[in-house]
């Protein structure tokens, strides 16, 4: 099939290219570079245009026969959502109801979207399920929700199948090390304790809180590897072949670990660095948040295998080779 992937330069978006490619799919990527990487396009046609484009995005359905979307474009960062959230409702509300309208006009009735634990808000119970309430507690949580919204009346007026991915926490890179996370600034744990463990001169990195209603204060994340992520989205649209109109499946390991935990196994991966500072806590943030895969695993068939190990280590690997080719590059 023919996959218009929007976002396909980012972080998750190339490493589902990569899967796509290798399934025997055409990976077609629209992005406008915003925060992701003409390098990370590796595996079919990068298209660069941008979701608040219409006429754009109505060219894209015309230059290509597309089959399917997965719709991986957003901003995503909690803290520049609560400084500026029109910048995040335009572009992840009004960008994906441009796509949703020019997939009706191009009757391509197919879409996985991307969505997000963000949208629970401050969790009444865990593991989270999708029976949980929805209750965004910032504008990116809001504009996910939103958009969920938009996409679920669209399936259901015009016909459409869409199945919404709502991930915990993505980490881990692509296992042959060729892409991995490169966000600027990098706001996620994984990236910054190995960065912080590559180049020491970044120093300590901050721990924010250690007086949570955890068993060791810190924070407790679900942490779920990119690539187990890239085989619920294959499932997901396997699945969009019958007729379902929309489902939410919230995407996990089912496995909480603390800050501490994933900080000790950094650790124990990088010679003993990083060093760590605990700060204040961050506003907003809640003590634990793990999900409930079990819809997932019985509608789609899907069951994560890679562990915060495997998160660690080809994250490592990863950032160990681009950060030697910078060097390379710069010497
Ligand atoms: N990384 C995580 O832990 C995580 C967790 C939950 C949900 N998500 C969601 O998964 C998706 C991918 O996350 P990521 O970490 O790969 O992010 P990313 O920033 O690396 O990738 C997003 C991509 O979308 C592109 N983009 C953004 N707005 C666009 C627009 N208007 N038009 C065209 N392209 C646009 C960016 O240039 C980038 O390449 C996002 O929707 C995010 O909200 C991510």
């Amino acid at each position: 099939m023919n996959i218009l992937v929007c976002g396909g330069a980012g972080y998750i978006g190339s490493h589902m290219c990569k899967r796509l490619a290798r399934a025997g799919h055409v990976p077609i990527t629209f992005d406008n570079l915003s925060t992701g990487h003409e390098w990370a396009v590796k595996w079919g046609p990068l298209v660069r245009a941008d979701l608040l484009d219409p006429a754009a995005v109505a060219k894209v359905f015309r230059e290509f026969p597309i089959d399917a979307v997965m719709h991986f474009a957003a901003r995503s960062l909690v803290g520049e959502s609560m400084q500026n959230p029109g910048l995040y409702f335009r572009n992840n509300v009004t960008g994906t109801l441009n796509l949703l309208d020019a997939m009706r006009e191009a009757k391509v009735d197919k879409l996985v979207f991307s969505s997000t634990a963000a949208v629970f808000g401050n969790p009444l119970y865990t593991p989270i399920d999708e029976a949980h309430a929805c209750a965004p507690i910032n504008p990116y949580g809001w504009s996910k929700l939103m958009a969920e919204r938009h996409i679920e009346e669209y399936c259901r007026a015009h016909q459409m199948r869409a199945a919404s991915l709502r991930y915990f926490n993505a980490a881990g890179a692509d296992a042959d090390g060729e892409i991995g996370e490169a966000h600027e600034p990098e706001t996620h744990l994984i990236p910054n304790l190995i960065r912080a463990a590559i180049d020491p001169s970044t120093g300590p990195v901050k721990i924010f809180g250690n007086d949570y209603e955890t068993p060791d204060g810190t924070c407790v994340r679900d942490y779920i590897h990119v690539e187990d992520l890239c085989d619920a989205h294959l499932l997901a649209l396997d699945s969009l072949a019958s007729p379902g109109g929309f489902r939410a499946f919230n995407l996990g390991c089912g496995q909480g670990y603390s800050v501490a935990e994933v900080l000790a196994a950094c650790r124990a991966q990088c010679n003993g660095g990083p060093e760590a500072e605990f700060v204040d806590r961050r506003p907003g943030d809640p003590d634990s948040l793990v999900a409930s895969s079990v819809a997932a695993a019985s509608a789609l068939g899907w069951k994560p295998s890679r562990d915060l190990y495997s998160c660690v280590t080809t994250a490592l690997a990863w950032h160990r080779r681009s950060s030697s080719q910078v060097q390379g590059e710069t010497s």
